[in-house]
């Protein structure tokens, strides 16, 4: 786990209030900077500056939201707390919806607010360093930074992979749907020599055979009624880069026998025409299928398999590499959460849990699809085990852990702190009791779980007896001490 540090960095010319907010966050235990201009905080941040940001909204120099957007631009994960009078509090509201992290109101309860504000600033702050960490990791470990995985048997995969980029040889990708077959071929032509020529994909699925066969070659003027000139095909536009035939195993066996030449002797001719067109194209196709299968039923040439998979690559399912759903899962989550412009920091215990004991048929997509709808749906600065099941339950998948099956581990750990222990209780605003029920049911359950006996349950609550004995005659859920 990586330590942020506690830097921060306040942007506010009334020196006042800058005092006393340098005060109370050095008392906190933070390292405080200050600025009194926008320009002054804007040069801290160029120079370098790693942390959070309290930004007045009103500086004397620049407009709140224009140092914000700067901010943006030199320092994107940089969480910018907004700090404002209360006639400021529509372009407060604007800022946190251009992805400002939070805004404070200048008030009386200004001390409060700020220490939650900035405690969930740094949270965001070691998320992001987890995750760009896990990203200097993954990129040191090999080209294919794009594909984010953790598991071991995918690293080794990787790495075999790396030592084909620059070989043009072919390589078949087989994997289930959504386990990221495309965007292995795509850091495949990202990786290699051919990335400065063009990577083009075509879908093999679905499309009547003679428009596909016109698609890949292209075709002649007077090829067929509509042909009313010539035009080339995607092996053409391929020239010098990378082909992707997606869905490979849906080709039909007429254009099986016409790529199978391509493979070859690298020539082919359009639609209709009889010029012989040589072209210099990688080819790397992927398939949802099991092609040898495929092969053995007589669906698919065994002599096209071979020249397909000189390089095979076979993506293992999200199921077989479960260690990927928590770093995958935190990568969507971070992107969604910016584009729908919410402060949402993680996953809760019981979101996690969900997650991983579901079994992804839809593999990575389906994860992609769970988190977005997620992050619609959540309402605080968690992922909750509700939103997750939530989501799960409206696609109507299979398997979700409901929140309270099981004792969540952090309501069940005593040494994790109240705040952890309370929000596995009540994860949203919804879920949130009155004061007034929430201390009539923890008297009760002081009482039960002390087995009755009212000294025992008035010494864990730290409350003298006569008190306990008041509290619950006053709730009138219990009658007074004999
Ligand atoms: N390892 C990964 N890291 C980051 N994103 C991933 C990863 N694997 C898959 N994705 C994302 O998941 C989604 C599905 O991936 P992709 O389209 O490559 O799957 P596929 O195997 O081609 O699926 P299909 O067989 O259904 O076409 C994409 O949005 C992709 O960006
Ligand atoms: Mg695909």
């Amino acid at each position: 786990m990586v330590v942020a540090n506690r830097r921060i960095l306040i942007v506010d010319d009334y020196p006042q209030l800058v005092s006393m907010l340098t005060l109370q966050l050095n008392g906190e235990g933070y390292e405080v900077f200050t600025a009194s201009t926008g320009n002054e905080g804007l040069a801290r941040i160029r120079d370098g500056f790693t942390g959070v940001v309290l930004l007045d909204i009103n500086l004397p120099d620049l407009g709140g939201l224009d140092v914000f957007e700067e901010i943006k631009r030199i320092s994107p994960d940089l969480p910018v707390i907004f700090v404002t009078g209360h006639a400021a509090l529509d372009l407060a509201v604007e800022a946190t919806r251009r992805g400002g992290f939070d805004f404070i109101a200048k008030g009386s309860d200004l001390a409060k607010r700020l220490n939650v504000a900035v405690k969930n600033a740094f949270d965001r702050v070691a998320m992001t360093e987890q995750l760009n960490s896990l990203r200097t990791q993954l990129s040191e470990q090999g080209q294919f930074s794009e594909f984010l995985t953790v598991s071991p048997r995918m690293k080794q995969i990787l790495r075999t992979l790396e030592s084909v980029v620059n070989s043009g040889v072919t390589v078949l990708i087989e994997g289930e749907s959504g386990t990221g077959k495309e965007v292995i071929a795509r850091a495949i032509h990202a990786a290699g020599n051919r990335k400065a020529g063009p990577f083009i994909a075509v879908n093999c699925a679905g499309i009547p055979e003679t428009l596909l066969e016109s698609e890949m070659f292209g075709y002649e003027k007077g090829a067929f009624t509509g042909a009313t000139s010539r035009r080339a095909g995607k092996f053409e536009a391929a020239h010098g880069g990378t082909l992707f035939l997606d869905e490979v195993g849906e080709l039909p066996k007429s254009l099986q026998a016409k790529l199978l030449r391509v493979l070859q002797d690298h020539t082919f001719q359009r639609v209709g025409g009889t010029e012989t067109i040589s072209v210099d194209v990688r080819v790397v196709s992927a398939t949802n299928r099991d092609l040898m299968t495929e092969v053995r039923d007589g669906n698919f040439r065994e002599d096209l398999y071979y020249r397909l998979s000189v390089f095979p690559v076979r993506l293992l399912p999200l199921r077989e590499r479960p260690e990927d759903v928590p770093i995958l899962a935190a990568h969507f989550l971070r992107r969604f959460a910016r584009e729908e412009g919410k402060p949402i920091l993680g996953f809760s215990q019981g979101a996690l849990r969900t997650l991983s004991s579901h079994p992804f048929p839809g593999n990575v997509r389906e994860l992609e699809n769970l988190v977005r709808h997620a992050v619609i749906v959540a309402r605080g600065n968690e992922i909750t085990g509700e939103d997750v099941g939530f989501t799960l339950g409206s696609h109507r998948l299979p398997t979700m852990v409901p929140e309270s099956a099981t004792p969540t581990p952090t309501s069940l750990d005593p040494s994790a702190p109240l705040e952890q222990r309370l929000k596995a209780v009540f994860p949203t605003v919804d879920a949130l009791a009155t004061l007034h029920d929430v201390q009539a049911a923890y008297l009760q359950l002081a009482i039960q779980v002390a087995a009755g006996n009212v000294s025992k349950a008035a010494r864990s609550l730290d409350v003298g007896r006569a008190t306990l004995y008041r509290w619950l005659k006053d709730d009138g859920t219990q009658g007074p001490p004999p």
